[in-house]
């Protein structure tokens, strides 16, 4: 059992501080063992962060907790289960009473993706993108509120999509999902701002992970086979963010670029796709 942070007590400041002191926080992260979640969980252990890690696969997690005790930062703990499950989700509050004294930071990271026509997909492929990229966010948040709030200078971190901006044929229920997360931060940010409570969304836009390999349905089209920035570096922007108190964050020019444009010109974008759609028909 580890000692509760000495200063989880304190109060939130009337007048937050500039920046955010990470070190000695406890958080939670979700989607932990792989991609950007993984990475997530390793820099806010080597920040000196008390991480309570998630995910189904629990040999990926023992192997992160041994990475992350190799770095002489903040210690790692892991829980391994299915987060669309609220069994599982209240577990994980409780395991982080227990094992971290608390809750300070959640980022929220798991989700998966599905590819095809939304005529040729079936009900349960909605049904799951938004268990997995949405709902299980939503009630992750719901359920570790009251812990956050007790915390000290908490933050939650939904981890969205550019697609959250803009959507994309083939991708429809990733994109509904997303842009539900998108709108959920704006509502929450509002929300428990009299809490003391931050909220911050990281849109991410192409990122190297496992995503495309778990795809619960379809192929990666070809056109989305560009550049990705690294899961690591993705990582380091969304700490930093959280650290300078941010509401949003687009990592790396591709993500901004995206969002920007299709915020300015939405017509030239779905004609864009549309003649990609053509010359690329999706795999089913
Ligand atoms: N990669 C990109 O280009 C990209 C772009 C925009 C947004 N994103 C978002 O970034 C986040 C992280 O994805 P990633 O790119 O890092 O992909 P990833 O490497 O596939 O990681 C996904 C993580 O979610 C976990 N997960 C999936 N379903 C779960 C479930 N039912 N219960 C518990 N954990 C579950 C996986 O763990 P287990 O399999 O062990 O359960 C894994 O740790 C996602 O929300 C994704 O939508 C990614």
């Amino acid at each position: 059992m580890m000692p509760p942070r000495p200063d989880a007590a304190e109060p939130t400041p009337r007048w937050p501080r500039w920046r955010r002191r990470l070190a000695g926080s406890r958080a939670l992260v979700t989607g932990a063992s792989s991609g950007v979640g993984r990475a997530v969980a390793l820099e806010l252990a080597r920040r000196g962060v008390r991480v309570l890690a998630t995910g189904r696969r629990g040999e990926r997690l023992a192997a992160l907790a041994d990475e992350a005790a190799s770095l002489a930062g903040g210690p790692l703990v892991y829980e391994a289960g299915d987060i669309t499950s609220s069994d599982f989700r209240r577990r994980l509050v409780d395991a982080a009473t227990r094992q971290l004294g608390g809750l300070d930071l959640v980022v929220a990271a798991a989700g998966s993706g599905a590819i095809g026509r939304f005529r040729d997909a079936s009900p349960d492929t909605l049904a799951r993108i938004m268990d997995v990229d949405f709902t299980a966010q939503a009630e992750l948040v719901r359920v570790t509120l009251p812990a956050l709030r007790a915390g000290s200078d908490p933050v939650i971190v939904l981890v969205g999509s550019i697609l959250g901006y803009h959507p994309l044929p083939l991708h429809a229920e990733y994109c509904a999902a997303k842009a539900a997360v998108r709108s959920l931060a704006g509502t929450l940010r509002m929300e428990l701002a009299n809490d003391g409570v931050g909220v911050l969304l990281a849109s991410l836009g192409p990122t190297e992970s496992e995503f495309w390999n778990h795809l619960l349905t379809g192929h990666r089209p070809a056109w989305s086979r560009g550049r990705a920035m690294s899961a690591s570096r993705t990582a380091r922007i969304i700490v930093r963010a959280m650290a300078w108190r941010r509401r949003e964050v687009l990592p790396g020019w591709r993500a901004k670029g995206f969002a920007f444009g299709a915020r300015l010109f939405p017509r030239l974008f779905d004609r864009v796709m549309m003649r990609r759609l053509r010359r690329s028909p999706p795999v089913s």
